[in-house]
This record gives structure tokens, C-alpha cells and sequence, in this order.
């Protein structure tokens, strides 16, 4: 293993002023997306709505990275360019979804287990070659009455850690992504407790399983009040909520974090980034790591027309910008008005 390679990539993700595009939707997500704007979720629409996004005009500036999926960086732009060297020639990293999504833990009703670690060594040494130089694993912990249980977070905490050592061997930084769910009723303290106690564990596994912390990314929920509960906490407070959590857990040997949107609005997701980068002097960068708050309004501009093409891209540079400004905690909501 290369650490300073690691950690040079590792830093290069989560630099100030950019973020990352999640795009890594696997089939089952996508058809849903595309289903949304009645679109049949063939090959060469994914690979035209990918094509779209990657080579928006003034997204890339504010894009360190993004986020594939089996297919996509297996595809091409329409001129024969395989995505990966587009990315990489425009100064974005590269990066692989390489869990295989979160299934039934069985004996535990209503918990998961995310699945993915046979043969991820020879798919590692696969993906590199094809050019990704990070990596992604999301493990998903969903809050009910007794859920989630202290075996199913160290369960996943346990492949977290396991991924993170097979990616680091094979100099592929991992983004390291526990999901604590905003699905539900719950309060921004429930979010806290949860989120607190995943974080203990993932971090305790990491340790375990001897982690180059320099060398990963983590990719943290914010600490939000549930999106079915009755009180919402305003934006201070979980912002506030988000980084009280995040010190008392992730090391300042951690280059960097990188937040998923989980169901936010692109517009929350934006605010609530730039508030917590204006909570003083924090140890990691602290950045984004979007799907849906990125790409949300980019998909709607697209329609899956030829015509929306531009349109389409024009909204994914306007989010790109806005939270790259959020990096810096400079985003106003004002600027949401302004032409995109
Ligand atoms: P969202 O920002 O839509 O939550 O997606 C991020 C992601 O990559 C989830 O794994």
C-alpha cells in the first residue's frame, strides 16, 4: 500500500471549493429516477443521461469527483471517450460503487446487511485498472421502535471496515458510508443518538482493522430531524447538531468528510452544508457528496430529450457552484433566484 498516494487522492476529494457527484445509481435506483420523468430506463438512456451530466460546461470545475457504478464506467461518451479518462482528462477523480446493496440481516426483521465482500479483492484490481482511484460503500441503518439493534450497526460497522482494508490494499481510497435514514418520524436527538452510536462503532471498526485514516473518506448523514416528524429542527440546529456529532467521533487524521443528501431538497442540502462550514475552525474539509440534491433539478432540465440536454446540464453546473460555495460557507439562499 502507498499511503501518501492514498492520502494525496484522499485530499484532492474533499478540497475546498468542490465536492463529489454521486452518479452511481444501480439499475433498480435509476429505473426509479427514470421512471419519475417516464422515461424507459434503457442502456443507451443511462449512458446519454451520464454523458449529460459529465460533460456539463462549468460543472467540473466544482466536481473533485464522481461517484460510478458497474456500467457506467464500463461506457463511453457518444465520441468513443470511456467516461473515466473523460473525467480524469477534465481534472475530476474518478471513483466505484462496489457494494452490492443492502439485503435482509437475516434473523433480524426490518434491518440490513450490506452484501459485497466475495471477490471484491479481484474487482478492486478490475476497477483500478479501469481508472477509479476511490471507492464507495454505503451500509444503511433505518430508525424505528427498537431499531436499530446494537448487532446490526457492528455488523456493518464489521464490512465497512472489511471493504475499507481490501480498497487501501489495492491503493483505492474508500469512502467510508454509514447511512443513518432520514425515513420516519423520529426527532434531530433520535437522529443524534443513532448517528452517535453508528459512528462509535465504524470508527472502533476501522481501528480494529488498522484503517490509514489519512488515506479514507468519510461519508456521514447529517444529524436532521425524520422527514415524517411532526417538529422539524431549523437549519442552525442541525448544522450544530451535525458537527457536535462528527467531533466526537471521526479523528482529525480523517482528510476529509463528505455528506450524502438522503431525501434533503437540493436547496436544504446546500444550506445546511454552508451553515456547517461557517461553525469555526473544524479539523477535517468538509464537503459534499451528493445524488439526488445534485442531480434532481439536472434530471427534470433533461426530460430525457435531446433538447433537454442543455437545459440539463445547465442546472447540474448551477448546483455544482452553489455547493461549492456552500464548501466555503459563503451560499446565501438569495442566490438561489439568480439565472442558472
Ligand atoms: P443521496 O445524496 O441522494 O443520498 O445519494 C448519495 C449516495 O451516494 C448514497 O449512497
Amino acid at each position: 500500500m502507498n499511503r501518501s498516494e492514498l492520502e494525496r487522492v484522499a485530499r484532492a476529494m474533499v478540497v475546498k471549493g468542490k465536492g463529489i457527484l454521486a452518479a452511481d445509481e444501480s439499475s433498480g435506483t435509476i429505473k426509479r429516477r427514470f421512471d419519475a420523468i417516464k422515461l424507459d430506463s434503457t442502456e443507451e438512456h443511462r449512458r446519454s443521461y451520464r454523458e449529460m451530466l459529465f460533460t456539463a460546461p462549468g460543472a467540473a470545475q466544482y466536481l473533485s469527483g464522481v461517484i460510478l457504478f458497474d456500467e457506467t464506467i464500463r461506457q463511453r461518451t457518444h465520441d468513443g471517450v470511456p467516461f473515466p479518462d473523460y473525467l480524469a482528462q477534465h481534472g475530476v477523480i474518478p471513483g466505484i460503487k462496489v457494494d452490492a446493496g443492502a439485503k435482509p440481516l437475516a434473523g433480524f426483521a426490518g434491518e440490513t446487511i450490506t452484501e459485497g465482500l466475495d471477490g471484491l479483492r479481484e474487482r478492486l484490481v478490475e476497477y483500478r485498472k479501469l481508472g477509479a482511484r476511490f471507492a464507495k460503500w454505503r451500509a444503511v441503518i433505518d430508525i424505528q421502535d427498537g431499531i436499530p439493534t446494537a448487532f446490526a450497526v457492528r455488523a456493518n460497522a464489521h464490512a465497512l471496515a472489511r471493504y475499507a482494508a481490501l480498497c487501501q490494499e489495492q491503493e483505492i481510497v474508500p469512502i467510508v458510508e454509514p447511512e443513518v435514514l432520514m425515513d420516519g418520524a423520529h426527532s434531530i436527538d433520535r437522529c443524534e443518538e443513532v448517528t452517535d452510536q453508528v459512528l462509535g462503532e465504524v470508527f472502533g471498526c476501522l481501528a480494529a482493522h488498522r484503517i490509514y485514516l489519512e488515506g479514507m473518506v468519510l461519508k456521514p448523514n447529517m444529524v436532521i430531524s425524520g422527514k415524517q416528524a411532526p417538529e422539524q429542527a431549523p437549519p442552525e440546529q442541525v448544522a450544530a447538531a451535525t458537527v457536535r456529532c462528527l467531533k466526537r467521533h471521526v479523528p482529525p487524521a480523517v482528510p476529509g468528510i463528505a455528506f450524502l443528501s438522503g431525501g434533503q431538497s437540493p436547496e436544504e442540502a446546500t444550506l445546511h452544508l454552508s451553515l456547517i462550514n461557517q461553525l469555526g475552525a473544524l479539523p477535517w474539509s468538509v464537503t459534499f457528496s451528493y445524488g439526488r440534491a445534485l442531480q434532481d433539478t439536472a434530471l427534470k432540465g433533461w426530460g430525457g430529450t435531446p433538447a433537454g440536454f442543455a437545459a440539463g446540464q445547465q442546472e447540474l453546473a448551477k448546483r455544482a457552484r452553489l455547493n461549492g460555495l456552500a464548501t466555503l460557507g459563503r451560499y446565501q439562499s438569495g442566490l438561489e433566484s439568480q439565472a442558472a
